[in-house]
């Protein structure tokens, strides 16, 4: 059964993700994109958008073609609804909407210069990746991998039961996934070697959620999904994990969380 995400969710955690994006940097992909056409963009798993909103005014080039994949059509939908190409400035930009399955390569786009994808890598499994890896360096492109997920999560103040609940959260995002088994919090660590013995030279940075304590309802939607996915884990644990997360609410106004992303950049071997 496929995973589905909610557009509350997503547009709930856009603001964080696109600041928690801002330390990577950039600028050395510009030699990598051709200067005499329009680029072409994949963003996969782009949900309503989010990546293209916060990526297309920050690449190298004004002219731009987007192709938006994902499975879910009424997230393509509303990415359709709401990414207007008028409001992106300067820039002049052309956005397809494609719903196809990620692991359908035969059906991704032919001509591509920049794969990326916001968000996505933890759920996918390690064949996915490799055949990711293939795709880009066939089409000779860089690749951009924001906000994985990669294990870490620290509250201030803490509580006992913290880093039970990590542990237990990080095993769940170990799990089965609709793509198979899913690498989790070991995802960007796995991409950057396989994109390594490709050929391709990676740069890693932290992008984290710097969550203060007036950011109550991305905190507490966070707190509620980490509540759900321990207890798949440790469904004997009900009680404890429902008193963790009660007493994680009584102190959300008081309460910095911290969780620990990762962006990849994976640039292709020059000619
Ligand atoms: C966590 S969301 C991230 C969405 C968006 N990139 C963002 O940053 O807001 C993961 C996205 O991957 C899509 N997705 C998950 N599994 C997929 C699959 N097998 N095929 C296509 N899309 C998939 C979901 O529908 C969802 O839009």
């Amino acid at each position: 059964m496929a995973e589905q995400f909610a557009a509350d969710w997503l547009s709930l955690r856009e603001h964080a993700d696109h600041l928690a994006r801002e330390i990577t940097d950039l600028t050395a992909l510009s030699q990598y994109l051709p200067v005499d056409r329009a680029i072409h963009v994949l963003d996969l798993g782009s949900g309503t958008g989010s990546n293209l909103r916060y990526l297309a005014q920050r690449l190298p080039r004004a002219n731009q073609r987007w192709v938006l994949l994902d499975h879910d059509a009424q997230l393509l939908e509303q990415a359709r609804a709401s990414v207007h190409p008028s409001d992106l400035n300067s820039l002049s930009i052309d956005v397809r909407y494609q719903q196809t399955d990620l692991a359908d390569f035969a059906h991704y786009p032919q001509s591509v210069d920049l794969v990326t994808a916001s968000a996505l890598l933890d759920l996918v499994s390690p064949a996915w990746i490799d055949a990711l890896v293939d795709y880009a360096k066939r089409h000779h492109a860089p690749v951009l991998v924001a906000l994985s997920y990669d294990g870490r999560i620290s509250f201030d103040p803490v509580l006992s039961d913290d880093p039970c609940v990590r542990d237990w959260v990080n095993q769940h995002q170990r799990g089965p996934k609709d793509m198979g088994s899913a690498l989790g919090p070991d995802a960007t660590e796995y991409a950057k070697q396989a994109f390594i013995k490709a050929g391709y030279t990676v740069q890693t940075s932290h992008a984290d959620w710097q969550l203060s304590a007036d950011q109550t309802a991305l905190q507490r939607a966070t707190m509620a999904g980490w509540h759900q996915a321990a207890l798949a884990i440790a469904p004997d644990q009900a009680e404890r994990l429902d008193h963790w997360l009660q007493q994680r609410i009584e102190r959300l106004n008081q309460t910095t969380l911290t969780v620990g992303h990762s962006d990849l950049l994976a640039l292709p071997c020059p000619d």
